[in-house]
């Protein structure tokens, strides 16, 4: 009886060790492939969204007396302006046709285009 018992200890502590070793392969989805942060495009707001891209990646040349191009980006009547006559997204989707822009810079991020197109489609709302 005693010998049985003693005979299973090395299966009892294989089982216990495959089992500890299987927690090792547990991998989270969420930590392995973490989701993009979330790019909430409704309801875009003109002085919280739209202008702090503008002015920190457009005004440094489109503002002033002379403005690069000679297209001023400088208030919400300018951008609407560019809005409106297509060459606004045209510029930041580096669409054919449209210069590049910002000029000499990499593309604006995906999320920011994003809300400025949702922000034109809606209507250039001054909120
Ligand atoms: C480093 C300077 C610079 C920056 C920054 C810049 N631009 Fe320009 N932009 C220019 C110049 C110069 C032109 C004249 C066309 C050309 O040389 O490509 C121009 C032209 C344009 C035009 C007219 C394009 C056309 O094809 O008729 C628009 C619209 C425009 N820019 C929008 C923007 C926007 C929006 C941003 C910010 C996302 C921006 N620009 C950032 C320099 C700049």
């Amino acid at each position: 009886m005693i010998n049985q018992n003693i005979r299973k200890v090395p299966s009892i502590i294989a089982i216990v060790l495959l089992a500890f070793l299987q927690s090792c392969y547990y991998d989270n989805v969420e930590d392995l492939y973490p989701s993009p942060p979330s790019c909430d495009t409704t309801n875009v707001s003109y002085s919280d969204e739209v202008w702090p891209v503008i002015s920190s990646n457009c005004t440094g040349c489109h503002s002033g007396g002379a403005p690069s191009g000679n297209v001023s980006l400088e208030n919400y009547d300018d951008i609407v302006r560019a809005a409106n006559n297509g060459s606004l997204l045209g510029t930041i989707k580096h669409e054919n046709g449209w210069s590049p822009m910002p000029k000499g810079g990499g593309k604006l991020p995906d999320c920011d285009i994003a809300k400025i197109e949702s922000w034109v489609n809606a209507g250039t709302k001054d909120n």
